[in-house]
């Protein structure tokens, strides 16, 4: 069986796992592991931009002013003024590396605004900002000597102390990180891959839930392998709901209907065709993410309809095809012209503000193991993420964590002793059908009690189901050889227990968590970590 010695491992080919690849190639060897086709990610699909102070009637203190109030208390003021603040030198970095982002005719970027900006300072290329960013780093990648992908490659866990026969305790401060096994979807064989220094960049969970605006891979994985390695998880109980995914109960997942459309004067509308974001909130349709995503949820349950209406059609045809045609096409390709007729719309999972806790330099609580992106929680988005913040996040820490490691890489080596993995005592399954209904049971029962308003009693229920599931699966996990849905099921069931333990811990209404048993913010602000 083929094993790997690497220099740097990275686990995930977005936005993180690329910046940090390209950074770290300087200094020694990259293996870059992905579980689907390189370009597959949340990445490539975000829409509205990046969030960064480029313009001169915007400051640093405005964009660090609208970050702490979407994130309702709970952001770290330290880590949102280095964000805010290195931005600008990040995403240059993005522009040289061959990054295109609009301008308008007088040369200045075309900068949108999304809800809880008081600015506009979105920079963007049309509605497909991701991938074109995507596009670019993948460029850079493949032109570069010390960096090799896998594709196709699914991480399975991460290799500590524990396969070395010793006993790890969670509250341990020495666990280290050597590494991964990692299931080869062709030859179906767990590799073992050691590295000097891995970085976790595997992005969101969004699958936890039966709707979402994520892709297919995004199902916490590198979450539940951290968990696993008795690493520890912060805030999971904070799950941003985009308030416009496009309501088509055929298609899953949810294609997006980006805020940006908000931004440029769309409006939210009852079936009746009244505004009513103006009874929420005095920012209307332009609130923060949280506020917007629970009005339209209160909406829905009062007209019993399945969705609310985005109105754009007072723009021109002209503006609203040069700044959405991806968004204008694929309304179209549903009978939906969005220049004539209002877009159905509903709220859908899309982002989560927790993960893996992570210092200010992007390192986890085990050692030599970092992670950047979606799937880490820095302390920059608090309960509740400001728009577009998210691809500026991963930009910055990629850099954070490149210095970090650079200063520690040339005293580290390879662990020796490592066993290869055991499938002893496990057999094909000729019953894939029960992960899939397992899968089912989780996103549903997680939709139905831990979305948008939440209670003690649904928690509860939620808790209770998600322990049958979980025994469930893990008896068939320990008799059957691994297969990537398998292991996916696995982790969404394990995210999905950290958004309930976490949710249950909370016991106010904070950001993105509101519960009907503890309306208001508590007096003590804190974070919850498992
Ligand atoms: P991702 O880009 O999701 O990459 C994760 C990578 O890890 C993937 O390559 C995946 O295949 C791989 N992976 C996962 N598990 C494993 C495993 N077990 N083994 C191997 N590989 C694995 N944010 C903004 O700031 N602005 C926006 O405009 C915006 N729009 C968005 C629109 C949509 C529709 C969505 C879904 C998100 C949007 N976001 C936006 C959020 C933002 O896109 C993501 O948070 C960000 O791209 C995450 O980057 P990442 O590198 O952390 O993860
Ligand atoms: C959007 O375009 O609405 C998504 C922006 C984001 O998630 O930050």
């Amino acid at each position: 069986m083929l094993d790997r010695k690497v220099d740097f491992l990275v686990v995930g080919s977005g936005i993180a796992g690329l910046s940090f690849a390209l950074k770290a190639a300087a200094l020694g060897k990259v293996l870059i592991v992905t579980k689907a086709n390189e370009d597959e990610s949340n990445t490539k699909y975000a829409q509205g931009g990046v969030a960064v102070v480029t313009d001169e009637t915007d400051s640093f203190e405005k964009h660090i002013q609208d970050t702490l109030i979407a994130g309702d208390g709970l952001c770290d003021p330290q880590v949102v003024e280095n964000v805010v603040k290195e931005g600008p030198d990040r995403i240059a970095e993005l522009i040289a590396y061959g990054t295109s982002f609009d301008k308008e005719d007088s040369g200045e970027f075309d900068l949108a605004k999304e809800g809880g900006h008081s600015m506009h300072r979105i920079l963007h290329y049309k509605d497909i900002t991701g991938y074109e960013i995507e596009r670019a780093l993948l460029e850079k990648i493949h032109a570069h000597p010390n960096i090799e992908i896998l594709t196709h490659y699914f991480a399975v866990d991460l290799i500590t102390q524990h396969h070395l026969g010793e006993h790890v305790d969670k509250r341990s401060e020495n666990i280290t990180c050597f590494g991964i096994y990692a299931l080869n979807t062709l030859t179906k064989n767990v590799e073992k891959v050691l590295a000097k220094v891995t970085l976790m960049a595997t992005g969101g969970a969004g699958h936890v839930y039966s709707s979402t605006t994520n892709p297919t891979i995004a199902t916490g994985d590198g979450i539940a392998m951290v968990y696993r390695a008795k690493g520890k998880v912060r805030n999971m109980e904070f799950i941003q709901f985009h308030p416009t995914a496009l309501y088509n109960p055929r298609e899953y997942p949810a294609f997006l209907i980006s805020e940006a459309v908000r931004g440029f004067g769309g409006v939210l509308r009852r079936a009746n065709g009244d505004s009513f974001m103006e009874e929420y909130d005095e920012r209307a349709s332009l609130a923060p993410r949280d506020i917007v995503a629970r009005a339209i949820d209160a909406e829905m349950k009062k007209s019993g309809l399945d969705y609310v209406y985005l109105d754009i059609t007072h723009r021109s045809k002209a503006d609203i095809l040069s700044h959405f045609p991806n968004i204008y096409e694929k309304c179209l390709s549903v009978g939906i012209d969005m220049t004539k007729d209002f877009i159905p719309v509903s709220p859908a999972a899309h982002y989560l503000c927790g993960g893996i806790l992570v210092d200010q330099f992007g390192a986890t609580s085990i050692k030599n193991l970092y992670a950047c992106g979606e799937c880490s929680s820095t302390g920059l988005h608090g309960a509740n993420r400001l728009a577009s913040n998210s691809l500026l996040e991963a930009a910055v820490y990629a850099h954070r964590i490149f210095l970090n490691a650079s200063a520690i890489f040339s005293g580290l080596d390879f662990q020796d002793g490592i066993p290869s993995w055991d499938e002893s005592n496990t057999a094909l399954s000729n019953e894939d059908i029960l992960v899939t209904h397992n899968l089912r049971e989780t996103q549903k029962l997680m939709s139905d009690y831990v979305g948008i308003v939440r209670s003690d009693f649904r928690l509860e229920r939620a808790m209770r189901r998600l322990g049958l599931l979980h025994e469930e699966t893990e008896s068939f996990y320990k008799n059957t050889k691994l297969s990537v849905k398998l292991c996916e099921l696995r982790n969404v069931i394990q995210v999905a227990y950290l958004v309930v333990k976490s949710a249950t811990l909370r016991n106010e209404s904070r950001g993105l968590h509101y519960t009907t048993d503890h309306p208001n913010h508590a007096d003590l602000l804190k974070d919850t970590v498992l």
